[in-house]
């Protein structure tokens, strides 16, 4: 694996003495014989945010799905909090968006929230009408999955990822379905929310500027069998402001993470 930088700035200290959010050992997985995963290992600290980008097909879906306990590797093993990935979500302290929103049909968005409440049983958490505003659905708080556009299920379906205040934010495309302004205002104020809490969080994205604006550390994969290409550590302050986004530094790290996908790609 590569470890790139264009600055050789330290990134941001981390509690490293603590168990690993995400700890992933030789991992692999196949499907009915076929290799999709090869040797990922991967750990992330607590309260990090990292960002996984990589071609269309090489994992990084089934990935996440590992990490939450959904699929189970082939070969290796993923500890979340120093436990199995089924103990974690059993305890709650996992939050997933998958690229495809899952929210119950005959629910309101605002009843699917309170839904993830009530399975949750969290004390901690957001209060889920807020969380719908912060998210521009207001006005949409009392329809029904199907009425929704797909951005507006995808958020919907962040907010049920994030309402519980889970220890561990699982983001699979949360984006993907939506208009550039909307994008920009989510990925601003997912960055103020994440900022204020010690929540440790994995997004996977196709866009490198998002990946570079939100994470402290950028993972490229490569080609199916997925596998860890490059790493681009991301020593930016921590508010990543307009004028952050125009600086040199931060183009170069954009410039830095492209060039590693493009080689992973060629690979
Ligand atoms: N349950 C499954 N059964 C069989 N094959 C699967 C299954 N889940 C995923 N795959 C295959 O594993 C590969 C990786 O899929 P995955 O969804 O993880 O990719 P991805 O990197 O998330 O792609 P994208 O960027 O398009 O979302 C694909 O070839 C896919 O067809
Ligand atoms: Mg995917």
């Amino acid at each position: 694996m590569r470890a790139l930088s264009t600055t050789g700035v330290e990134a941001p200290e981390l509690n490293v003495s603590s168990t690993p959010a995400v700890k992933a050992s030789s991992v692999s997985k196949s499907f009915a014989g076929s290799l999709v995963i090869e040797g990922i290992n991967l750990t992330v600290e607590q309260g990090e945010f990292i960002a996984l980008i990589g071609a269309s097909g090489c994992g990084k879906t089934t990935l996440l799905r590992m990490c939450a306990g959904l699929e189970q590797p082939s070969s290796g093993l993923i500890e979340i909090f120093g436990k199995p990935p089924a103990a974690a979500t059993s305890a709650h302290e996992i939050g997933v968006a998958f690229q495809r929103p899952a929210l119950v049909p005959c629910r309101t968005a605002l009843e699917n929230v309170r839904l993830t409440l009530k399975i949750t049983g969290s004390d901690d958490a957001m209060d889920p009408l807020a969380v719908l505003t912060h998210f521009g659905l207001e006005e949409a708080l009392n329809l029904y999955p199907h009425e929704l556009s797909g951005g507006m299920q995808q958020r919907v379906n962040i907010a049920c990822a994030l309402v519980h205040q889970p220890a561990l934010l699982l983001l699979d495309e949360p984006f993907g379905a939506l208009d550039e302004i909307t994008r920009e205002r989510l990925v601003d104020w997912l960055a103020g929310i994440l900022r204020e809490s010690s929540r440790t969080t994995i997004l996977v994205t196709h866009s490198v500027e998002e990946a570079v604006t939100l994470s402290t550390r950028v993972f490229v994969m490569s080609r199916r069998p997925g596998r860890i290409a490059a790493e681009i550590k991301v020593p930016l302050p921590t508010i990543r402001d307009f004028e952050i986004r125009q600086s040199e530094q931060f183009l170069g790290l954009v410039r830095s993470a492209r060039d590693a996908l493009h080689s992973a790609l060629a690979d």
